[in-house]
């Protein structure tokens, strides 16, 4: 018996579907990890798999970035948690504010859903109203705020809104189609209730599906003509699709924004900021209550400092580097598919690309759900065996990192071959 298989049945009798988020768990057991490095994964068994699930985008440097590792390292010396404020904590605050000019003031968290919760919160103290706008697909953490026809594991296993979750909370989150600023214009004159419209800016939760040509732009107007504030979750995008994230490469000012993920590069920190008159309302000196032990604690700040540092010093060869090694993969695997006669859709942007099997479009949630699911599951047990692990779920995103060499992207392509030779039959 593997390793893997072992640790599964163990983990299952004290861990609930023996995994710690839901998207971890795929048919018949999740390999377990041994370490990781640079490109890639080492499973309990000493298999190596080219990593391009990258922690759901976090790792955008790779795995164990020299500077980012040993930040931490020095940091460890020094303690690991104080409960009260640092330098450090301000110099990040200032890094993140000189590379997000909307972000004039910061507060830092350790996740993504609390960074969406407290934005969505704030944005409710802000304006006295009570609704939020959202688009179907956009996964902006598991709490109940947003957990309404959400993207990610919630679609992955067909959860439109959580058990548990309460109704009065979900009925106030109203859900628009991504990739139609019609719908929102439309919605948004009738209900004039709405604090807030909540959006990722390139949508990586339901496979990816960019915006369309002016749809930002237009959400951005829609909202400003109706009073509301716009919060753009750039928890995937942040730092990954450039230095100042989805509003730097689009040049949209949100009114708020969070941040997450590849800001920590592997270490736990999350981020939520704004203009300073919306920021103003969090506590102590405002009303809108936020707290928590860990933020801002100072191993992950330091290690944040150093991906924010490392990622401005370094924007002149990753963004491109990582955006070319992007294109490859997506057109080689796009004529693979093609010539195999296979129907299918390849979306990609950036660093971060999806395949769907379908003939159609995939534009927004609908499309995505369109696509075989079935022949999704071949191709990413295919390429597991081939030693390509990518996340497991057609409603995820590949993501490069800088740590991907060009012979490792070959060698991907190669593997996504053969996984398509699979799913031809
Ligand atoms: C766009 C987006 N927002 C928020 C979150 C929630 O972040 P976390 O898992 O750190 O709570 C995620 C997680 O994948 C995400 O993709």
């Amino acid at each position: 018996m593997s390793n893997s298989k072992r640790l599964f049945q163990r983990a299952r009798k004290v861990i609930p579907s023996g995994i710690n988020s839901p998207v971890r768990y795929y048919d018949p057991y999740p390999f377990f990890v041994k370490k990781a490095d640079g490109s890639s994964l080492w499973d309990e068994d000493g298999k190596r798999y080219l990593d391009f699930c990258n922690g759901y985008g976090a790792l955008m440097l790779g795995h164990r970035r020299r500077e980012v590792i040993s930040s931490a390292q020095s940091q460890l010396k020094k303690g690991t948690l104080y409960c009260a404020p640092t330098e450090l904590e301000v110099e990040l605050s200032e890094l993140i504010s000189g590379n997000y000019p909307s972000m004039r003031k910061v507060r830092l968290v350790n996740t993504g859903s609390e960074a969406t919760m407290t934005a969505i919160r704030l944005a409710r103290g802000f304006t006295k109203r009570k609704k939020i706008v959202k688009f179907e697909g956009c996964y902006h953490g598991a709490h109940d705020y947003v957990l309404v026809k959400a993207g990610s594991g919630a679609a992955h296993n067909g959860i439109s809104v959580s058990e548990g979750g309460l109704e009065e909370v979900s009925q106030n989150t109203l859900v628009v189609q991504y990739n139609n600023a019609g719908e929102l214009a439309a919605l948004l004159e009738r209900e004039k209730d709405v604090a807030a419209v909540i959006i990722e800016p390139v949508l990586a939760n339901m496979g990816l599906v960019p915006p369309g040509k002016e749809f930002l732009r237009d959400v951005r107007k829609i909202t400003q003509e109706n009073g509301n504030l716009l919060i753009f979750d750039e928890v995937v995008t942040g730092f990954r699709m450039s230095p100042g994230g989805a509003q730097g490469y689009f040049s949209i000012m949100p009114d708020i924004t969070t941040l997450g993920k590849a800001l920590g590069n592997g270490f736990v920190i999350a981020a939520v900021g704004g203009r300073a008159d919306v920021m103003d309302m969090l506590s102590p000196e405002g009303k809108v209550y936020q707290a928590s032990t860990y933020a801002g604690n100072p191993l992950s700040v330091s290690a944040a400092i150093s991906s924010v540092r490392t990622m401005n010093r370094l924007k002149g060869k990753i963004y491109p580097v990582l955006e070319r090694g992007c294109r490859k993969m997506a057109k080689a695997i796009g004529d693979m598919a093609t010539d195999m006669g296979i129907p299918h859709q390849i979306n990609s942007i950036s660093s971060m690309f999806q395949i769907f099997f379908t003939g159609e479009p995939v534009v927004d949630y609908s499309t995505a759900k369109a696509a075989d699911q079935a022949k999704f599951k071949a191709m990413f047990g295919a390429l597991l065996k081939e030693g390509v692990f990518v996340a497991p779920s057609q409603f995820e995103t590949a993501f490069l990192s800088y740590a991907h060499t060009d012979v490792e992207i070959g060698r991907a392509i190669d593997a996504y071959g053969m996984a398509l030779r699979v799913v031809k039959g």
